[in-house]
């Protein structure tokens, strides 16, 4: 039985919390094969395309999801995702939209810079979804807790940074990681000749911009981070072959914009 005042404050402290062993189900099992199959399926028939995408350079890729991605969802209501959030944000799961996403790391590939996705509000709370076992060696997500309290600038964050504890999201098939979106955080490098991937679903704070999304009939790759053009190629080269300028223009960007 899951002990969730003690995990309401862990999340509030931290900004994220684990939950182990809660997609131990059959059905959990025979998604995750699902999603597998249909990613390296993807992966091998469209690689000339996805070699295009933004994010391919860097090794870090959005997962464009399909209709199993629906069933891991119900299998998560069924083992109480619901009464977790509630728990967590005290809010149903009805006061926030429902977007289904994914994250897919690339052999070898996948080191990015820290960043927060999107900004502090309106609300969003990711739940990651390991379809197996994500070690060290696997290009886990690294993460500053307690990072998600404070908003603050590029350069001020990486003034702390060096302070601060990190903490990387190793699991094992079958648990999952609630996070603030919010939180400090980065794709590491993915050591393993697999791909890393995780279903993600997206909460966020309905505020009426909520517009249906499209199901496919099998996973696809999408792009991450950067911009889908020419300049967003030129700053992702930059940011992979060249990360120290790369992070200095950004350091200095922040500096300017506060
Ligand atoms: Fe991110």
């Amino acid at each position: 039985m899951l002990n969730l005042d003690e995990k309401k404050l862990l999340f509030e402290k931290k900004g994220f919390i684990i939950l182990e062993n809660l997609l131990n189900t059959k059905t959990a099992n025979t998604n995750f094969d699902q999603v597998k199959k249909e990613v390296y399926h993807s992966y091998a028939s469209n690689y000339d395309k996805i070699k295009l995408l933004s994010g391919f350079i860097t090794g870090n890729l959005d997962l464009k999801p399909s209709k199993v991605i629906l069933r891991v969802w119900e299998d998560l209501k069924e083992q109480g995702i619901s009464e977790v959030i509630k728990k967590l944000t005290n809010k149903s799961l009805n006061d926030f939209d429902l977007k289904y996403a994914g994250n897919i790391s690339l052999p070898k590939k996948g080191d990015q810079f820290y960043h927060t996705d999107g900004t502090k509000r309106p609300r969003k709370i990711l739940i990651g979804v390991p379809i197996e076992d994500l070690n060290e060696i696997d290009g886990p997500t690294e993460l500053i807790p307690g990072s998600h309290i404070q908003k603050i600038s590029y350069w001020k964050f990486h003034l702390k940074k060096f302070f601060k504890k990190k903490i990387k999201l190793v699991l094992k098939k079958g648990d999952i990681f609630i996070r603030e979106s919010y939180i400090w955080h980065k794709g590491t490098k993915n050591n393993s000749t697999k791909l890393r991937i995780i279903v993600l679903f997206i909460l966020s704070e309905k505020n009426g911009n909520f517009s249906q999304q499209e199901i496919l009939n099998n996973v696809e790759f999408g792009d991450n981070m950067f911009e889908v053009s020419l300049y967003g190629k030129i700053k992702e080269m930059i940011s992979v072959y060249l990360p120290f300028f790369y992070f200095v223009y950004k350091f200095l960007i922040s500096i300017i914009r506060k």
